[in-house]
């Protein structure tokens, strides 16, 4: 848990980023999509997620076009356990599953904004294959669509991918059986090392289909 505080200040410098940027972002139209959810707890949530749940730092996934039912299962797991945060598992207690559910179904209908991240080709590349072996039945990729329960990975932030995967590792989140056999079997054969390309995978927007010559 040594990382704890490390995430934490992380977060809260994301936060600070995100105040500046987001009053810059006042004057945009008001989105249509939100009158069918209380436009306040939208407000809410964009504070820390970003414009249209498109967050600008690293440490704050976006929530933008994730599957509703992902959205959903996930804000009760915050609720009701099995999934570890640092600010998510408080912060639902203000609101009813019902609420909860109306916020997923508004986010999963915002369009996901892909941002730039500095990647390490050579990883990426490796990661895309072990992302093929491992994980993309469930989770799809550029070109084909996760399963309904399963959040894209794809052009996600890299800290946060990271530290959620570290979570599972530990065991202070739970994923469904399946999902932590993959897991399992790509650190006994792949170590650290492979977790780091996949991570770096994710960050890329289209990875190269051949690696680079030497
Ligand atoms: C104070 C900042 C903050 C606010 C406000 C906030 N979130 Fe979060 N959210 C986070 C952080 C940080 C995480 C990562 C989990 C954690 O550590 O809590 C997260 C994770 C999530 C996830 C999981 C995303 C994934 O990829 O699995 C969802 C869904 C989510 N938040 C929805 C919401 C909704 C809906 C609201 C508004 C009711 C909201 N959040 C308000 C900071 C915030
Ligand atoms: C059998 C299907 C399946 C496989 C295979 C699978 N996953 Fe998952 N994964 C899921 C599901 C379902 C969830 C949502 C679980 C939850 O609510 O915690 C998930 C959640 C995640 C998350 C959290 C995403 C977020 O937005 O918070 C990450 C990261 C992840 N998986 C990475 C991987 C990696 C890396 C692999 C390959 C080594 C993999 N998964 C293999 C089904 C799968």
């Amino acid at each position: 848990m040594s990382r704890y505080p490390v995430r934490f200040s992380q977060w809260l410098f994301g936060l600070a980023v995100i105040f500046v940027t987001a009053s810059a972002a006042d004057d945009r139209p008001p989105d249509p999509a939100i009158s069918s959810v209380p436009n306040l707890a939208v407000q809410a949530c964009v504070t820390c997620h970003g414009p249209g749940g498109n967050s600008q730092a690293g440490a704050i996934p976006s929530i933008a076009g994730l599957p509703r039912e992902y959205l959903r299962q996930v804000l009760r797991s915050y609720r009701y356990g099995g999934r570890f945060s640092t600010i998510m598992g408080r912060l639902v207690q203000a609101y009813s599953d019902e609420q909860l559910d109306l916020l997923a179904d508004h986010f999963s209908q915002q369009p996901f904004k892909r941002h730039k991240q500095r990647v390490d080709w050579d990883r990426a590349h490796e990661g895309r294959q072990l992302h093929r072996l491992y994980c993309r039945e469930c989770h799809g990729d550029v070109n084909r669509n996760p399963k309904p329960g399963s959040p894209r990975l794809n052009g996600r932030w890299m800290d946060y991918i990271r530290w959620t995967l570290q979570d599972y590792l530990l065991g202070i989140s739970q994923a469904d059986a399946e999902m932590s056999d993959a897991l399992a079997r790509l650190v006994r054969r792949h170590g650290e090392q492979g977790l780091e390309s996949l991570i770096q995978y994710y960050g890329s927007a289209r990875p190269p289909a051949a690696p680079a010559a030497e």
